[in-house]
């Protein structure tokens, strides 16, 4: 299924500074790939033996059933061994790889000049007392404990601290309101909640810790409080803080802030938000710090024990607690990072996602942490203080291997080239995309003005669920060609199905699907596995469904075009059409709502929303405020509708399903209806043509 040889015609060839590759040629990459999956066990075998076990894996390598019909889907990889992954990240690194005095992470603020340098050495001395402060608060091994913090070291720390003592870690995007968090909170039984006091997003404050107040407040409420919230202060100076009791007193700031003061760290032109404090439940981060011991144990995880629960948008609108285990994300996660980014000893590697989605966990934390890289943690935005920023920090810190979206570079693209050549980015060595479909227009810019023609682009294709990368060119080995994610990585298996579950073979279109699993690949549900085989499994018995649709090409490569199902791809995150729906329906003037995407310039889609109100209410500016603002407070800022349409009637079949296929027309002005047979009324298509929003409100 891989081509015999290299396809030829228009495409683009990696460069030739990056012969020395771990993956140097076409010829190798299918060498490995075929080995990887004619012999996963002997391939992922062989990657573990560069990581510690504390004790070996009993068992096959890789275990699992992918077929519904033949009992419950089950994927192990490594069951028996036991390892700690915080263990392999830091003290593998600093003890025996040598790397105590290489930097860990650069540090860079959302203002130009507040930054920090983190080694290896001192990152494991902070997760260390961490671990040992949660620890004394009672976190045990397969706790859940969830992390809602901004784009600082201590993100870092906080997670790698849960998973030094067992504990599994739900991380939640500080961009999501405080609903959304108590939301998850519930969902997992969370028994901590760690945040920060605030943050800055370009000039917006946002008071973090309010929304944490409030999301506990949910929590109480639901029936579900949570005795304790851990506060870093972010902004707020040491030692006047307006803390509570737990503050540290007057003359004698932590020595953790008084440190990063001298390197910078707190703008001190900057407001601080006023930090609400309830003694109740409220402890200082850097209060409970004093004293504590910089070593800790590790506690010895079995390789199928839980790591990680992480969000995504469900179909349903409740969002899932995807759950990842120990070895095989970390064996999948190091890996690709090491192949895809071809990692090298004297990289600067930077990816500019949140750690608070899957990129961030995979290629911020673990895979470059896994391989002793150097990162860029940046806190800031592409377009602060102004649109160069990032060829700035591209200069600044000499980054090599550079990971972004298409829409930023999108965005970026916008202002033109000269932004961009204001800086040299000579250092830079490959290029990649990750979260969407990359536009060729995007790519061409991508390419040829940031990366001179010089930098081969990595578009890689993967979900929160799959834990790494899945469809990828490899920089030195595979051409090539523009919205296409080429081919796939190391032991995955990718079909193309019918709408009848047949296999297509050659050229084709259809469900993208995957015939078996490879180790990084999700393993549930949190608290639901019967949602993990119904999402994944039951559609296409044998295979795991993406939700995508896929191309496939004379030459072999696979050509992502998009959800399939009532998913939106907004800036490269994913939304549910029935989550935003039931924000909108809760306002007491709306009857029904429907939402469909509507192509976006930047964001790749935007949310083009139909609502239809109740009896006797008028439909006025006021209200549309009201609704955009109701979203943004369930959901969060990302969710924000840009298009609201008063609709006194919605186009249903005679079974009452609403028609979002004619809806999206509709959003999209797009007259060509296709089959109309089955709806109900066809007077409400003309009048939604009429009224249809042109401009986003
Ligand atoms: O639709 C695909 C799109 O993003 C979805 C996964 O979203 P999420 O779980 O939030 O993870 C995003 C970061 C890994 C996919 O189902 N997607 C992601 N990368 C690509 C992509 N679509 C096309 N090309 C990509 N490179």
């Amino acid at each position: 299924m891989i081509p015999e040889k290299p396809p030829q015609e228009n495409v683009f060839h990696g460069s030739e500074e990056l012969k020395e590759a771990h993956v140097p040629s076409f010829d190798k990459y299918r060498e490995l790939y075929m080995k990887s999956v004619d012999n996963p066990d002997e391939f992922w075998g062989d990657v573990a033996k560069d990581f510690f076990w504390k004790t070996k894996h009993t068992g096959q390598f890789l275990d699992y059933n992918f077929d519904v019909t033949k009992g419950e889907i089950y994927i192990k990889c490594m069951e028996g061994a036991s390892t700690n992954i915080c263990y392999n990240l830091l003290d593998r690194n600093v003890h025996e790889k040598k790397l105590a005095d290489k930097v860990a992470f650069f540090w860079e603020g959302n203002d130009p000049g507040d930054e920090l340098t983190v080694t290896y050495r001192e990152l494991l001395q902070r997760v260390c007392q961490f671990a040992n402060v949660l620890k004394a608060q009672g976190v045990k091994k397969g706790d859940r404990v969830s992390i809602y913090m901004p784009m600082v070291v201590e993100l870092v720390v906080a997670m790698l601290a849960c998973v030094r003592i067992g504990a599994v870690h739900s991380i939640v995007f500080a961009g999501f309101s405080a609903e959304s968090l108590c939301e998850r909170i519930v969902d997992s039984q969370c028994c901590l909640l760690i945040t920060a006091d605030g943050f800055y997003r370009g000039d917006k404050l946002i008071n973090l810790k309010l929304l944490a107040d409030e999301a506990l407040q949910k929590c109480r409420d639901k029936g579900f409080p949570v005795g304790r919230c851990i506060m870093l202060k972010h902004l707020s100076k040491e030692p006047e803080g307006i803390l509570g009791s737990q503050s540290p007193p007057a003359k004698r700031p932590c020595p953790d802030l008084q440190q990063e003061k001298q390197a910078g760290r707190v703008k001190k032109t900057r407001p601080v938000p006023k930090v609400p404090w309830n003694p109740e439940v409220d402890l200082c981060w850097h209060a409970l710090l004093r004293g504590v011991s910089d070593e800790c144990e590790p506690e010895w995880c079995d390789s199928e024990d839980p790591l990680f629960i992480l969000y995504t948008s469900g179909s349903t609108g409740k969002p899932k607690g995807v759950l990842h285990t120990v070895s095989g994300y970390m064996l999948y996660t190091a890996t690709t990072f090491k192949v895809v980014f071809d990692h090298q000893p004297d990289d600067v590697y930077w990816c500019t996602a949140d750690i608070g989605w899957i990129t961030g966990h995979s290629y911020i934390t673990y895979g470059p942490l896994a391989n002793g890289a150097t990162s860029v943690l940046f806190e800031g935005l592409p377009t602060y203080p102004d649109v160069s920023r990032m060829w700035e920090i591209v200069d600044k810190y000499n980054v090599t291997k550079f990971y972004t979206a298409p829409t930023a570079i999108r965005l970026l693209m916008k202002f033109g080239n000269e932004p961009v050549q204001r800086y040299k980015r000579s250092s830079l060595k490959v290029l990649g995309t990750v979260g969407e479909p990359i536009n060729p227009e995007a790519w061409q810019w991508y390419y040829n003005v940031v990366g001179e023609k010089r930098c081969p682009i990595v578009d890689t294709f993967w979900q929160t669920e799959t834990g790494g990368h899945v469809l990828t060119p490899l920089p030195a080995a595979t051409p090539m060609k523009p919205g296409s994610a080429t081919l796939p990585f190391f032991g995955v298996v990718p079909a193309i199905l019918n709408e009848s579950g047949e296999e297509l073979e050659g050229p084709s279109e259809g469900y993208l699907v995957f015939k078996q699993p490879w180790p990084g690949v999700m393993r549930t549900v949190y608290g639901s596995h019967e949602r993990f085989e119904s999402t994944y499994f039951k559609k296409f018995p044998g295979y795991y469904v993406t939700g995508d649709g896929c191309r496939r090409d004379k030459d072999g490569y696979f050509w992502v075009t998009g959800r399939i199902d009532d998913m939106l791809n907004v800036s490269g995150h994913l939304l549910s059409t029935a989550e935003v729906e039931s924000s909108l329906v809760e306002h007491e003037a709306v009857a029904e709502a429907a939402v469909v995407g509507r192509p976006h310039p930047v964001k790749g889609e935007s949310l083009y929303c139909f609502v239809t109100l109740n009896d006797g209410v008028m439909y006025n500016s006021e209200l549309e405020a009201e609704l955009k603002k109701q979203v943004r407070e369930k959901i969060g800022a990302i969710a924000t509708p840009d298009y609201i349409q008063n609709a006194p009637g919605l186009p249903k079949t005679r079974s009452g399903k609403i028609m979002r296929r004619l809806l999206r027309k509709i959003a999209c002005d797009e007259r060509e209806l296709g089959d109309v047979s089955t709806l109900a009324d066809s007077t409400v298509v003309e009048q939604l043509f009429q009224n249809r929003c042109c401009t986003a409100v």
